[in-house]
């Protein structure tokens, strides 16, 4: 497909796959694609488990767009250049986007393999797209409260468990420590990730519903006897790719 026929496809929905998820596209039934590299300002990621399309499919009638792939600060590229493709799905029309990512659980009645509804996040990158200006924005409800409600409702009627809390967004690339953990705990964070934070930043500022999703694929540092691998994040991630899938096609 050509960047042309997606812009004049129009979809309003948009959702970001995370590491891992990306399959998760193929759900929805692909339609056509496009690789970010067609698209004027994106790029391809660099990370293993990252694919860097976008994909139009078509879901109850209407075309939605899914992300598959996105890029990360850990890669060295600048706040606002991690959220170039938020601000292309805005331009093309997007209302409203669900981020997807994976992340390390801290709250002790989660699962791993399970999701987490994102309520609010804790941005600890110590940047922001929004640097260079005046952009005062409200930031009191940046995951849609009624959009968070669709997706409860959605869960149960799937049968589905949904966790729901708080997503801290860290630099990365390396995993926390145990110490980190501990006080991320205590600022209030039940899951903890390098991502999401500036895309819902940038997609509130343009004034778009944002949701947000985790895949708990491991227990965050020192919580349990292991060490983490990017390998098992994004197998576990593959495996319960699955049930988001559901959930999306369900709430979306
Ligand atoms: N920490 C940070 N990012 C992650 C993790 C984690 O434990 N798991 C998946 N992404």
């Amino acid at each position: 497909m050509s960047l042309i026929a997606l812009q004049n496809a129009r979809p309003e929905t948009a959702i970001v796959l995370g590491s891992g998820l990306g399959a998760v596209a193929d759900a929805f039934g692909i339609e056509s694609e496009v690789a970010y590299g067609e698209v004027p300002g994106l790029s391809a990621s660099t990370v293993p488990g990252h694919a860097g399309r976008f994909v139009l499919a078509q879901h109850h009638g209407k075309p939605i767009l899914l992300a598959q792939g996105r890029r990360h600060l850990y890669e060295g590229l600048t706040a606002h250049e991690v959220t170039a493709s938020i601000r292309f799905m805005h331009e093309i029309g997007v209302k409203r986007v669900v981020l997807t990512n994976a992340a390390g659980a801290i709250h002790e009645n989660f699962h791993v393999g399970g999701l987490m509804l994102i309520t609010d996040h804790i941005n600890l990158q110590g940047t922001t797209p929004l640097l260079g200006g005046p952009n005062f924005h409200d930031m009191s409800e940046v995951y849609s409260r009624s959009w968070c409600e669709k997706f409860h409702a959605a869960s149960l009627e799937i049968g589905l468990k949904l966790h729901a809390g708080v997503y801290a967004g860290l630099l990365g690339p390396q995993y926390e420590t145990p110490a980190e953990i501990r006080m991320l705990r205590t600022l209030g964070a039940d899951a903890v990730g390098m991502s999401t934070v500036a895309e819902a930043i940038q997609a509130r500022a343009l004034g778009m519903e944002v949701a947000g999703i985790s895949m708990l694929t491991n227990w965050a540092a020192g919580l349990r006897a292991q060490t983490l691998h990017h390998a098992e994040v994004v197998e576990v991630g593959k495996t319960a790719g699955m049930y988001l899938a559901r959930l999306l096609k369900a709430a979306v």
